[in-house]
C-alpha cells in the first residue's frame, strides 16, 4: 500500500536513525525551520557502537526528538505535508525504529512517505547552506561505514568512481584512535592529538597510490584502509613494548598527525584523479570525517584554481535528519512515494548509481 496524499511542497519531515544519532528535521520549501540531533554517548565506554543499545536508545528517544523539532519549526503533526527517513545502509535494528516510526506517521496523517539512501542524503547535505549548489561535481564521501567517490551529472544521476575495499576511513580512524589509547569516536581525537604533533617522525604507508595504479585500471581510485590501520596499530604496540604506555603516550601526538596526514595523503590524491578524470570543478564532502579541519584545509589548498571546494558545516557533515527531508523534498517534489511495505535494507541500494565503466 501506498501512503497517499498530495504533495503541495509543505513542511517535509526527516527522520534519521541508521547508526548512533537519532534525529528528526523539519523544511519548509528549502529552509531548515526545525532540526533536532540528539547522539547517543552510550556507546563511548565500549570504544564503538552496539547496534542493540542503539536501536534501544531510538525507540526511547523518538518521540521527544521529532516532537522537539516540530516545535522548534512552529508547526504541528498535521501541517506535515510529507515525510523522508532513512531506509538503509545502516544498523538493522537501529533503521527499523525511525522507518517503523516514520510509515505509522504516514499512514495515520495519510501523508506520503519516502525511503531515503543514507549516503545519497550526505551528499545533499551540500545543498542546505548553499542552496544554489548544482551537479555536476565529484563527491567524496568519507564516514564510519563508507569511503566513496562519485561523480554527480545531475541529482539522482550518480557514477561511483572509487569505493574502499575493505575497511570505511571512519573505521579506520576510530580502530586507530582505539590502539592508541584515545577515546571513542576516534576522528575527533586524533584530530585534536595531531595538532600538538607532527607527520614524518614516524612512518605510515599510503595505501594504493603507486605508480602501478593508472587511470583505467579500478585501483587508480579505489581505497584501502586495513594495511595502514594494521601498520599503525604495529608501531603502537612496538613503542608500548620497548617503552611501556608513557613511551605511547609521549608518541602519540606525531603517531597521530602520521596517520592523519597518511590517510589525508590518499583523499587528496584520489579526489584530484577523480577531478582530473571528470573534468568537474566542483567537488563536495559528505560524512563525519569531512569534518576534519585539515582534511578541508588540504582539499582547498590542493584543489585551489582546479576546483572548488564545498563542505557541509560540521552540524549537517555528520549524521543529521536535515539531510534526509532534503532528499524526501527533492523526490516528493518529483512525484516519487515508497510503499509501506518499504523495508529497512542494511545494503540498501544507491539510487541511480551505476559503476564506473573502465
Ligand atoms: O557520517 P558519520 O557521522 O556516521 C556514519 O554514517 O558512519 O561518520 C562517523 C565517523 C566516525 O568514524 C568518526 O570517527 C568520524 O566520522 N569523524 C572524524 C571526525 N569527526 C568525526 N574523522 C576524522 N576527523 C574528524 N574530525
Ligand atoms: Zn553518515
Amino acid at each position: 500500500m501506498i501512503a497517499t496524499g498530495e504533495f503541495a511542497d509543505g513542511p517535509v519531515l526527516g527522520i534519521e536513525t541508521s547508526c548512533d544519532e537519532t534525529s528528526a528535521a523539519v523544511l519548509i520549501g528549502p529552509r531548515l525551520a526545525g532540526h533536532v540531533i540528539l547522539s547517543q554517548d552510550a556507546h563511548e565506554r565500549f570504544g564503538g557502537i552496539v547496534p542493540e543499545i542503539a536501536a534501544r536508545a531510538h525507540l526511547r528517544q523518538i518521540d521527544h526528538v521529532v516532537g522537539e523539532a516540530l516545535s522548534e519549526a512552529g508547526v504541528g503533526p498535521r501541517d506535515i505535508d510529507g515525510v523522508g527517513v532513512t531506509a538503509g545502509p545502516g544498523l538493522i535494528g537501529a533503521l527499523l525504529v525511525g522507518l517503523n516510526w516514520a510509515k505509522g506517521f504516514a499512514y495515520a496523517l495519510g501523508r506520503p512517505l519516502v525511503g531515503v539512501h543514507h549516503m545519497e542524503a550526505h551528499v545533499y547535505a551540500n545543498s542546505l547552506d548553499a542552496p544554489g549548489l548544482e551537479p555536476p561535481f565529484v563527491a567524496l564521501l568519507v564516514s564510519g561505514g563508507h569511503t566513496m567517490l562519485l561523480h554527480s551529472r545531475a541529482w539522482g544521476d550518480y557514477i561511483l568512481l572509487g569505493e574502499t575495499r575493505d575497511d570505511a576511513v571512519g573505521e579506520a580512524f576510530d580502530k586507530v584512535a582505539r590502539t592508541f589509547g584515545l577515546g571513542f569516536p576516534g576522528g575527533p581525537e586524533i584530530e585534536r592529538t595531531a595538532r600538538d604533533g607532527r607527520p614524518g617522525r614516524f612512518r605510515l604507508p599510503r595505501p594504493m597510490l603507486t605508480s602501478t595504479d593508472l587511470p583505467g585500471d579500478s585501483a587508480y581510485l579505489d581505497f584501502s584502509f586495513s594495511g595502514l590501520k594494521t601498520a599503525a596499530a604495529l608501531l603502537a604496540g612496538e613503542l608500548t613494548s620497548t617503552g611501556g604506555s608513557e613511551r605511547l603516550v609521549q608518541a602519540r601526538p606525531d603517531l597521530a598527525a602520521e596517520f592523519q596526514e597518511a590517510v589525508i595523503d590518499v583523499l587528496v590524491t584520489k579526489t584530484r584523479r577523480a577531478v582530473d578524470l571528470t573534468g568537474c570543478n566542483r567537488v563536495v564532502l559528505g560524512g563525519g570525517v569531512s569534518r576534519n579541519q585539515h582534511l578541508r584545509e588540504r582539499l582547498n589548498t590542493e584543489l585551489s584554481g582546479t576546483a572548488e571546494v564545498h563542505a557541509p558545516p560540521p552540524r549537517l557533515a555528520t549524521d543529521n535528519a536535515a539531510m534526509v527531508a532534503c532528499v524526501a523534498r527533492h523526490r516528493l517534489l518529483a512525484g516519487e512515494r515508497s510503499s509501506l511495505s518499504l523495508n529497512a535494507d542494511p545494503a540498501y541500494p544507491f539510487p541511480g548509481l551505476t559503476p564506473h565503466l573502465t
